[in-house]
């Protein structure tokens, strides 16, 4: 048996503010300590979350509800310009610039009200991404001591392996679940192995309670099944199944209900079998494995 470090479960806020729940600082400071005392440590934030009002949002809650922010991970992302009230750009687009990377991490720490930001990641690959300027941006970051790691989102291999070579990248977050499985068979989550880049997985129910899609529709039967055998929900099948994968997938979860992330949270504390995960995976293909 090889010696790994413990699973996670990080809690990603895009919906607590505007987009979402609309929680107001005094509830968002409630769920933050609730969420933390049921065992959560990382948030995952972006800029953009809240159309640019979300991080200020929780930032202000944070220091509200006493914790103390050592015992918090804050992750947060940059570079999508989205037309929004706070951001008057004539079109959607992405900022990987020297001075965009710079100031935004400068915004999301005042925002955050921090003087450092745990992870700190590129929301989406641009066309236009010039490495060494993000190497600048990032390097000087670092050695401020501004973020304290880095990493990217929504990154191939190629995109990932680029800026490889001018720092290191230590995360990307990718959407992976039982219905959006790609990442395991596509040499994605392989090629994070190989890099020691730590996977995190938005969306990792995928669309299994959001649609009445086929791919649910199959999969249903065998997750209700392995529910009622380990004596949890559904939802913590589907991230037992993310949590399987020998690269160490961390799901960002992004229910807003403080009882189903404690039941979520289950998923650490078992492993289903390879004929179970396997199980699963047929089911979402809706064939056997060659
Ligand atoms: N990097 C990126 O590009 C990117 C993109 C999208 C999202 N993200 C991050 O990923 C996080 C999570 O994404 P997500 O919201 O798609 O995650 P998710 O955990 O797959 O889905 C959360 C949704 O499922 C519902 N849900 C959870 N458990 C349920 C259950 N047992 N029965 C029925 N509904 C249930 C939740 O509702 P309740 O709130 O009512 O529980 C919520 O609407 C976001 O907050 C964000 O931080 C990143």
């Amino acid at each position: 048996m090889i010696e790994k470090s413990p699973n996670k479960i990080i809690a990603g806020v895009m919906t607590w503010g505007v987009w979402g729940k609309d929680f107001q600082v005094n509830d968002m400071a409630e769920r933050i300590r609730t969420f933390h005392e049921s065992g959560i440590t990382d948030f995952d934030h972006a800029d953009i979350y809240g159309g640019y009002t979300t991080e200020a949002t929780f930032g202000a809650a944070l220091r509200e509800s006493g914790i103390d922010r050592s015992k918090i991970q804050l992750i947060t992302k940059c570079g999508i310009q989205y037309v929004s009230e706070a951001r008057p750009v004539k079109i959607k687009h992405y900022d990987y610039s020297f001075e965009h990377i710079t100031a935004s991490a400068e915004q999301s720490l005042a925002n955050l009200k921090t003087d450092y930001l745990d992870v700190f990641l590129l929301h989406r690959p641009s066309p236009l991404l010039e490495p060494e300027e993000v190497a600048a941006a990032v390097t000087q970051l670092l050695e401020a001591g501004k973020i304290r790691s880095f990493g990217v989102s929504n990154f191939t291999n190629d995109q990932t392996a680029l800026l490889l070579k001018y720092l290191p990248v230590q995360f990307n977050q990718i959407q992976f679940s039982a219905t959006q499985h790609e990442a395991a068979t596509s040499g994605a989550l392989d090629f994070m192995l190989l890099h020691q880049i730590k996977p995190m997985a938005w969306n990792p129910l995928g669309s299994y309670f959001k649609t009445d899609s086929e791919i649910a529709k199959r999969l249903k039967p065998v997750v209700e099944e392995l529910a009622q055998k380990y004596d949890v929900g559904t939802d913590t099948i589907l991230l037992n199944w993310i949590l399987k994968h020998p690269a160490q997938v961390a799901p960002v979860v992004g229910t807003t209900d403080v009882n189903r992330l404690k039941s979520q949270l289950k998923a650490l504390t078992f492993s289903m079998s390879t004929i179970e995960w396997f199980e699963i995976y047929t089911a979402a293909l809706g064939h056997k494995v060659p």
